[in-house]
């Protein structure tokens, strides 16, 4: 969830006593211990992290909360991102040996360091004395200093500033061996609607377009009279407006990102080591801004993972990992998650004893290296003062801290096992902000959620096939069996011949209905659905249909069995052009247009094939679905079926594979392993594993 909707949750209680050492029995035996040495060790390869604030505490604090980490397997501290006021308390006044000391003092206890650069925070004499820099929100209303997120992201001057301090962090902190990271800002949310960001978005769309009658042409501006005489005519539409001008403004607040990262990446590149990754929170499904088009400058994608109110869904959590490993297509960082519950959700409820255990190890298995939770301890006072941390108001831990303990000594068990895997498959689906955007500004249908949508497929081929990967639909394709692209609206040249080419080398395209309606204006397809692609499938689209109710659809799909199948949300009337094209399923009875006629086309095309899906299934019709795609395409389960509720994660090395398992059922299940194989958590070598509610199983094969 974006960062400042959090800060409506404000909730300012009187403030905690400051109770200072009840944790002294708690550590005692942690000074037994010799301390671990992080420049002395290579960085695990499994790291468990936490966000630490040593501006909020008296230096005197810091060893006892240190030795407190250490005693729980952290090995990960993140800190800085909001430090600005203490690192530079006026201007041109800078204060970094403090955080010299607190770096160096995590390093003493085995703990690496990932430093944030503090511009999501900037100081209020920044912004009294530059008031230029301040967020014009959607209403024309200038944001203030006393939250967060204050700054306007496309103002020079506000660059300048952050380039600044960026640059006096790297200098100082580049060649410090404990910090092995950065994290640029803190999840990018809020663009700014003031008068110069648009003169950058009018200047943005002359480059974009070249000329004023190429951009009237490509959105029909004769419309509703909207023709364009001047460019400064060109007003920011983001909600309600011009389809052109919405897609537009959203891949132009896209590109400020990544110019306002980059601002800040190429200083830090220019002073840090090269063996300093840098990186920035981003927030799963969050659809501010393109994340292919910003993360293309960074060393790795990371992301920050809440539930928020409710439990872990396997399904929707699991997808949005790998849609940020998707971004590099490599491993990932969860760099924030709740120590069981936030503070901003209508209800924070806590996950359940054993499930922030289940999560982690869900992480680990989607591909993340590092799982790092928000927050260590809360400041006494604060606008977070009700989240979830490991350490309580007196500093002492509080109940979850054990089982994180667990996990940390699962972590530095399993390290060398995971060490150099990552997920792979054989399953592609394709996902596309373009196309979310297209949807959700003409929803046509308002419970028409384009992520469920792409969840819907989702769910069913991760549950067969176990591992699935989430690629933009311009990434390279052959080596996927399947690629299933739902609701891809916007189908630039570009993709589709991408598309065009991977079937005609002969994999298996499937598209879910809404695909190929639009072109890269996001204006409508001279041809019927799926535009581009209609002369490869040899059928099309006839006409859509938003539904009120469900609707029967029969079939078969190949050799899965019949089910009594339902439409909601939406239905297309396909038609099949040519004779080779095979129809899948039917509507039943209906609306009358829709009686009888096709839902879902498949075409062999040479070794490869298309397939055309036009309504929302349901749960039964997408497993059905879902059977038949994988089967026609030759994808097999990683490991073996598994019980209801139980998820397998594999993790592919050079001649080994890690399955990572945990088991989101209510009730205890069983295994069985299809080859004999070691227990790398709890050593031996095992047949099959039993697991209870949330247990987990991390086994090792050779490959
Ligand atoms: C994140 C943010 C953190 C903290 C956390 C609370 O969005 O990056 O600074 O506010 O939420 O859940």
């Amino acid at each position: 969830m974006p960062t400042l909707m959090r800060n409506h949750w404000l909730s300012r209680s009187a403030p905690l006593f400051r109770l200072y050492p009840v944790f002294l029995v708690a550590i005692a035996g942690v000074f037994l211990v010799t301390p671990l040495s992080a420049q002395n060790a290579p960085v695990p390869p499994i790291l468990l992290g936490t966000s630490w604030y040593p501006e909020q505490w008296p230096e005197a604090r810091w060893e006892a909360d240190l030795s407190l980490m250490e005693n729980a397997g952290i090995r990960m501290v993140h800190m800085g991102e909001f430090a600005w006021s203490r690192i530079e308390p006026s201007e041109g006044h800078y204060d970094f040996d403090w955080l010299d000391r607190a770096v160096a003092a995590a390093g003493k206890h085995g703990m690496w360091v990932v430093l944030g650069t503090p511009t999501a925070g900037p100081p209020a004499w920044l912004t009294e004395k530059y008031p230029e820099t301040l967020r014009v929100n959607r209403e024309g209303k200038l944001a203030e200093h006393g939250n967060r997120e204050q700054f306007n992201f496309a103002n020079l001057k506000y660059r300048e500033l952050a380039r600044g301090i960026a640059e006096r962090m790297a200098k100082r902190f580049g060649h410090n061996p404990v910090v092995i990271g950065w994290q640029i800002d803190n999840e990018y949310t809020e663009a700014s609607f003031d008068a110069n960001t648009r003169k950058q978005f009018q200047q943005w769309l002359k480059a974009r377009y070249g000329t004023l009658e190429k951009l009237n042409s490509a959105w029909t501006t004769p419309y509703w009279s909207e023709t364009y005489f001047s460019w400064d005519q060109i007003p920011i539409q983001d909600e309600y407006g011009n389809p052109g001008i919405l897609l537009n403004w959203k891949r132009f607040v896209s590109d400020t990102w990544r110019s306002y990262q980059k601002n800040q990446l190429e200083v830090i590149r220019a002073n840090a080591d090269p063996r300093q990754f840098i990186t920035t929170n981003m927030m799963g499904w969050f659809e501010g801004y393109d994340h292919y088009t910003v993360a293309q400058d960074l060393d790795i994608a990371a992301w920050d993972d809440y539930v928020g109110q409710g439990h872990l869904d396997p399904v929707r959590n699991g997808a949005a990992h790998d849609l940020t490993r998707g971004l590099k297509q490599k491993n990932f960082w969860v760099m924030e998650t709740q120590p069981g519950f936030v503070n901003w959700a209508p209800i924070n409820n806590s996950l359940d004893k054993g499930e922030v255990r289940a999560m982690a190890w869900h992480d680990i298995g989607h591909g993340a290296d590092a799982v790092s939770y928000w927050q260590w301890r809360s400041a006494l006072n604060g606008q977070e003062e009700y989240h979830g941390t490991l350490v309580g108001a007196d500093g002492s831990p509080v109940p979850l801290y054990s089982e994180v303990q667990q996990i940390g000594q699962e972590f530095a068990r399993a390290g060398p096992a995971l060490a150099g895997t990552s997920p792979r498959s054989d399953v592609a689906i394709l996902h596309s902000y373009d196309s979310r955007w297209a949807i959700m500004y003409q929803k046509h249908n308002r419970n028409y959620d384009p992520i469920d949508e792409l969840l819907s497929y989702y769910k069913p081929l991760r549950r067969i096939s176990q591992s699935i990967d989430i690629v933009p639909p311009t990434a390279r394709l052959e080596s996927y069996k399947l690629v299933v692209a739902p609701g891809l609206n916007v189908i630039s040249d570009a993709i589709a011949e991408n598309l065009i080419e991977y079937v005609r080398q002969g994999g298996h395209l499937v598209l879910g209905q809404r695909s190929g309606m639009k072109d890269e204006n996001n204006g409508l397809q001279p041809e019927r659905q799926p535009g581009p692609l209609v002369n490869l499938l040899g059928g099309r689209v006839e006409q859509y249909y938003a539904l009120t109710d469900s609707i029967p659809i029969e079939g078969n799909f190949g050799s899965a069995k019949s089910q009594a199948m339902q439409g909601k949300l939406w239905a297309e009337l396909l038609s099949a052009k040519e004779d080779d094209v095979e129809v899948l399923a039917r509507y039943g009875k209906s609306n009358g247009w829709l009686d009888g006629q096709p839902v879902a086309i498949t075409r062999k095309v040479g070794r490869g094939r298309i397939t055309y899906i036009g309504a929302w299934f349901d749960e039964e019709g997408m497993e059905a679905a879902g059977e038949w795609m994988l089967d026609i395409s030759g994808v097999k389960s990683a490991l073996a079926s598994v019980p209801q509720g139980v998820e397998v994660y594999p993790r592919y090395g050079t001649n080994k594979v890690v399955y990572v398992i945990v088991n989101f059922a209510n009730d205890a299940q069983t295994v069985v392993l299809p080859v004999s194989m070691a227990d790398v958590l709890a050593g031996g070598v095992k047949k099959s594993v039993s697991l209870v509610r949330f247990g987990v199983a991390v086994l090792s094969a050779v490959q």
